[in-house]
Formats: C-alpha cells, sequence, structure tokens
C-alpha cells in the first residue's frame, strides 16, 4: 500500500516460531523490554507481534468482539500495547481470513471485518497479520481487500500483513491490498526449508518495493535446527531480499552468537535500503549464487551463497554490478566488517551453506576524493 507505511521491511518479533500457540502477555512484554536492553531497538527492531491463539475460543455476545484469553493475557490487549508504546516499540496481531484462525483456539475475522479492525484500533494496534486458514473458499483477494478497508476506516495506521502463502499470487495484487504478502508456505527450522522458500522467493523481485514487500516468512536465526553459518546465510539471503525481519527466537534465550547476526548492522542496512529494491539473481549454476541489490546511495550490495557442500570460489565483477569504471572500489565485508579494496574483482571463498556479503563502494578510499567526472569523462 502506498500510505506512507513500511516504506522498508517491518522489522521486530513474532513469537510463532519458537512458541506456537504459547503465547501470554508476558513473553510479548519481555521481548520488547529486551528490544530495548539489548540494543536491538537501536538496530532498527519494532514491531513487537503476537501471533495466533491470544484469545479466548467466543466472541464478546453482547459487542461480537474479541476477547483476550484471560488465563494468558489477564490485563488484555490494550494494556501491553501501552507497555509496548512506553519503550518507543509497536504491537502487532494476528487473525484470519477465515471462520477461525489455523490454530482454530479464537474466532477469525471472516464476516467480521469492521469490529475486529476497530477493535485492534481501539487497543493501539500498529501491525495485522492476516492469515488464511478456515476461509470457506471464498477468493482470497475479497477477502483481504474487506480487511484493508475495514483498517482504512478505522483511521488507525496499522501494517497490513497478507498471509495466505503465495497461494493465488499474491504479488500480483498484494501492492494494492497489502503492505507485504507471504510469497511461500510456512518456515520451518531446517536447511531444507531455507532453500525452498529462498529459491521462491528470490524470483519476485520485481513485485517488492517501498510499502509493499514480498515475505519470506519470519526468521528461524537462533532456534537450533541450523548452524550459526547457516544462520548467517538466512540472515544474509533475507536481508539483500529486502524481506522483513521479524525474529522468530526466545530472545530470553539468545546466545551472543545468535545476536551478533540479528544485529549486524551493516547487513541490516542493506535490508532497510530506502530504494527499497529487492536483489536479482546475477548468476545461480552449480548451486553458486550471485545475487545483487542498488542501494540509495550508488553502491551495490553483493551476497555469494554456496549451496553445496564444498567449499568455492566465485563472484562477480564491478562492472556486471554496473558500477562505473573506476580504477579502484572499496569492498565492504559485511560479516568481517573490514574494507578492502579491488580493482574489480567481487569474489571471494566460500564455505559449504555460507555466505560472502559485501558492500562495493565505487570510489576507493584514495579515489573517493578526486573528482572522477573530470577524471574519466
Ligand atoms: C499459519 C501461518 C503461520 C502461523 C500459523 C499460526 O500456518 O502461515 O505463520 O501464523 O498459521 O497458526
Amino acid at each position: 500500500l502506498d500510505d506512507g507505511l513500511a516504506r522498508t521491511p517491518p522489522m521486530g518479533f513474532n513469537d510463532w516460531n519458537s512458541f506456537g500457540c504459547n503465547v501470554d502477555e508476558k513473553l510479548i512484554t519481555d521481548t520488547a523490554d529486551y528490544f530495548v536492553s539489548s540494543g536491538l531497538k537501536d538496530a532498527g527492531y519494532t514491531y513487537v507481534n503476537i501471533d495466533d491463539c491470544w484469545a479466548a475460543h467466543d466472541r464478546d455476545p453482547q459487542t461480537g468482539r474479541l476477547v483476550p484469553n484471560p488465563q494468558t493475557f489477564p490485563h488484555g490487549i490494550k494494556w501491553v500495547a501501552d507497555h509496548i508504546h512506553k519503550q518507543g516499540l509497536k504491537l502487532g496481531i494476528y487473525t484470519s481470513a477465515g471462520t477461525q484462525t489455523c490454530a482454530k483456539t479464537m474466532p477469525g475475522a471472516l464476516d467480521h471485518e469492521d469490529v475486529d479492525a476497530q477493535t485492534f484500533a481501539d487497543w493501539g494496534v500498529d501491525y495485522l497479520k492476516y492469515d488464511n486458514c478456515n476461509n470457506q473458499d471464498r477468493p482470497a483477494l475479497e477477502r483481504y481487500t474487506k480487511m484493508r478497508d475495514a483498517l482504512k476506516k478505522t483511521g488507525r495506521p496499522i501494517v497490513f500483513s497478507l498471509c495466505e502463502w503465495g497461494q493465488n499470487k499474491p504479488w500480483e495484487w498484494g501492492k494494492d491490498v497489502g503492505h507485504l504478502w507471504r510469497t511461500t508456505g510456512d518456515i520451518s527450522d531446517s536447511w531444507t526449508s531455507l532453500l525452498t522458500i529462498f529459491k521462491q522467493n528470490v524470483s519476485l523481485a520485481p513485485y517488492a518495493g517501498p510499502g509493499h514487500w514480498n515475505d519470506p516468512d519470519m526468521l528461524e536465526v537462533g532456534n537450533g535446527g541450523m548452524t550459526a553459518r547457516e544462520y548467517r546465510s538466512h540472515f544474509s539471503l533475507w536481508s539483500i531480499m529486502a524481506a522483513p525481519l521479524l525474529i522468530g527466537t526466545d530472545l530470553r534465550k539468545a546466545t551472543p552468537e545468535t545476536l551478533s547476526i540479528l544485529e549486524n548492522r551493516d547487513v541490516i542496512a542493506v535490508d532497510q535500503d530506502p530504494l527499497g529494491i529487492q536483489a536479482t539473481v546475477l548468476s545461480g549454476d552449480n548451486g553458486h549464487w550471485v545475487l545483487a541489490k542498488p542501494l540509495k546511495n550508488g553502491d551495490v550490495a553483493v551476497t555469494l551463497f554456496n549451496e553445496t557442500d564444498t567449499t568455492a570460489t566465485f563472484g562477480t565483477t564491478a562492472s556486471a554490478l554496473g558500477l562505473p569504471k573506476r580504477p579502484a572500489y572499496v569492498l565492504r565485508d559485511l560479516w568481517a566488517h573490514k574494507d578492502a579494496e579491488t580493482a574489480g574483482a567481487v569474489s571471494g571463498v566460500v564455505p559449504p551453506h555460507g555466505t560472502v556479503m559485501y558492500r562495493v563502494r565505487r570510489d576507493s578510499r584514495a579515489w573517493a576524493f578526486q573528482p572522477p567526472a573530470a577524471a574519466f569523462g
């Protein structure tokens, strides 16, 4: 949607990948507190999002409104939102464009769009993830458009995340309906899941831009099913694809290694670049992927991703990246946080399942102070 929201991909947390239905208000407020104390907030993480299972099984019979589960959210959602807003953060919530949510523990919003949108707005919700379960086979476009209109009517700015798993090609219509749309089925904490989702999402680059993003699902970084190297690849690929960065791990137990991945500001800056271009594939032969993302200041971000089980040396060149001709370029290694100079080669030794990520700057440090146009016409 072109309404000023989500001009860069949303960053935050969602409980589903690590907690499933075991969500409660303490987890959500603890996570918000941790965003502030750990530096994640300063790194750009803003949305603390509640997924499925937060409401009671039935609507309030008098008002028709959803009721927060009294066991797990005894203070109600507005109380949670107030806590989160006080920290300078934003609250997300979840429901389904169906009769019930996917876990079937609470009602969905189908045919209750207006009352649910108004309830969320009254509570101070800033983000809605809208799922696709129990949809009674009614057309996706119609169901998602209804909620878009209901949210708009409330007058509250609410990021609208379409979660219909890429089933009805949401990249073709999602731009006018929501701010992001899932392009795939659910991610799981495994290397095969990561690869499958990456390959589906990477081809959809033309559809992404400020206010309208492809969503290859939430992060599994830190959940234990992959190696640290694979998690660095996960984070690098999601960032160069301008994907939402929604942390899906229990931050209260996160290791320093997990945090160092999630807080890598060089990589986050690629994800959050204001130009909002999703990387395209320059080459992907034999599982040696070269992805490039032009950045606002004229730099180009490059990810060299080795899908295979053996170390490989590969890459590209500054001219193939479309950079202007220069005697030298700066290659910033976004995981080593080191600058090097190159005459044009943008390549690296990439370990199995690993990633080398660069930011290529067209002027070397020595050259940056010369007038390049005059010197090279
Ligand atoms: C679907 C969604 C997931 C999660 C669950 C909750 O599977 O795709 O991301 O929200 O429902 O039940």
